[in-house]
């Protein structure tokens, strides 16, 4: 069964792959020595342009967007800080988000379709969107990326809890959506360290050396009468219904280590050392409070970013960020060795951006961030772009010695 929600104009997925005009891709900055890339235009045309010319067809192995959420604001920067107003009478705009349902939906969908096609096999898409439209984003998701490949639904807690005057619970938590093109994704298992309470109570005993640790049974659910895991061990049976975790032999080992508990009654039990242990799995609740003085609108905390691109990506794959606007994923990705492509259409976002990949701290690891900047127009209409707004940009690339 697939449901699949139904509004005014609402396009047959293959009139949005075929039809969606390609950009005409233009480089105001040609950098030689990599393949990052950061593109200033509307992301429709320049995801078509990365399928049908740039050579991404199933390449992209980790895109994350944070769209606009269909929110009625516009947002402005004015001197030092970034905000959102409802009309924007001061600040210059950094991009505007005022959309009907319907048309948001489509914006959205036109998208997604697109960007699946740039995933590869193992890839994953986040896409984080808020409670208001988040829960038809994911029907829609659904639709795209089927719902077997429906990962996670992440309750993002983004700030501190506020004093609202209105009726009804405060909002503090946004949602990141968690797909996977197949079901053979990458996946390097996150952890977070224990807190000196969780080894406490999770570690209780202590040996003699002071190691902590806690034991668990030698058995697991499960009978097989073939095989080392249901043999004796030390004259004793796993009980009925269950087996040895481990063949016999190595059980013998793990005894000769010390690594196993017999209680009085002549259990055996496995110790766990909590200096061994990597740390807490991570769960589906995550707390990453945005920044308190953005240098930008809706400027997402750069160690979510930084978590989902160690999880879901590896050396040297393709990051995407189709709604980059001031480049943290892009700027998590550069720290972590991936290639990365970030789109906006925000003149602002992509001054931003080049200021912040160019201003981070350069160290061993990352002696220096190169990128070409490029300009993706509508091949019907080469006059889209301002040629004012052309010069400044290119006066930023000068000013960061691009
Ligand atoms: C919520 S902000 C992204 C903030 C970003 N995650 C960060 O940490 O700075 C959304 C961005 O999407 C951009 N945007 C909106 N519509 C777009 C479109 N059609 N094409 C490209 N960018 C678009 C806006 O200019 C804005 O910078």
């Amino acid at each position: 069964m697939v449901v699949e929600l139904v509004y005014p104009g609402k396009k047959p997925e293959r009139e949005i792959l075929s039809n969606t005009p390609v950009a005409n891709i233009r480089k105001l900055y040609d950098s030689d020595d990599t393949d990052n890339m950061l593109i200033w235009g509307d992301n429709m045309p320049v995801l078509k342009w990365l399928l049908d010319k740039g050579g991404y067809v199933g390449k992209i192995d980790l895109i994350y967007i944070d769209p606009p959420f269909g929110t009625n604001n516009v947002f402005t920067v004015d001197g030092t800080r970034a905000n959102s107003v409802s009309k924007a009478k001061q600040g210059v705009i950094a991009y505007s988000d005022i959309f009907k349902l319907e048309e948001y939906l489509e914006f959205m969908r036109e998208r997604l379709i697109l960007l699946r096609e740039l995933l590869s096999e193992e890839g994953s898409i986040y896409v984080h969107i808020d409670s208001k439209v988040g829960h038809y984003v994911k029907i829609i998701m659904d639709e795209i990326f089927g719902v077997k490949n429906f990962r996670n639904d992440i309750a993002r807690i983004k700030c501190n809890p506020k004093n609202f005057k209105r009726k009804g619970y405060g909002n503090i938590k946004d949602m990141v959506l968690f797909y996977t093109k197949t079901d053979k994704f990458i996946w390097n298992e996150p952890y977070t360290p224990y807190s000196e309470e969780d080894i406490k109570r999770l570690f209780p005993k202590v040996d003699k050396d002071g190691r902590r640790y806690t034991t668990i049974p030698l058995h697991a659910p499960g009978e097989t009468n073939k095989g080392n895991t249901s043999k004796p061990f030390k004259g004793i049976m796993p009980p009925k219904g269950r087996h040895w975790r481990t063949d016999v032999r190595t059980l013998e080992e793990w005894d000769r280590k010390g690594l196993i508990e017999w209680s009085n009654t002549g259990v055996p039990r496995k110790k766990i050392y909590a200096d061994e242990q990597p740390g807490k799995r991570v769960q589906d609740i995550w707390e990453f409070k945005d920044p308190q003085y953005p240098v930008y609108p809706t400027q997402k905390n750069y160690e979510m970013l930084d978590l989902i691109i160690k999880t879901s990506s590896r050396d040297n794959s393709y990051v995407l960020d189709a709604f980059c606007g001031s480049g943290t994923t892009l700027l998590a990705a550069q720290y972590n060795n991936r290639k990365w492509i970030g789109i906006d259409n925000s003149l602002l976002a992509i001054k931003t951006t080049i200021e912040r990949l160019k201003s981070v701290r350069r160290n061993l690891f990352m002696p220096n961030v190169e990128f070409s900047v490029l300009i993706g127009e509508r091949e019907y209409n080469t006059q889209q772009y301002n040629i004012d707004e052309v010069k400044s940009l290119l006066n930023v690339i000068k000013q960061f010695s691009l």
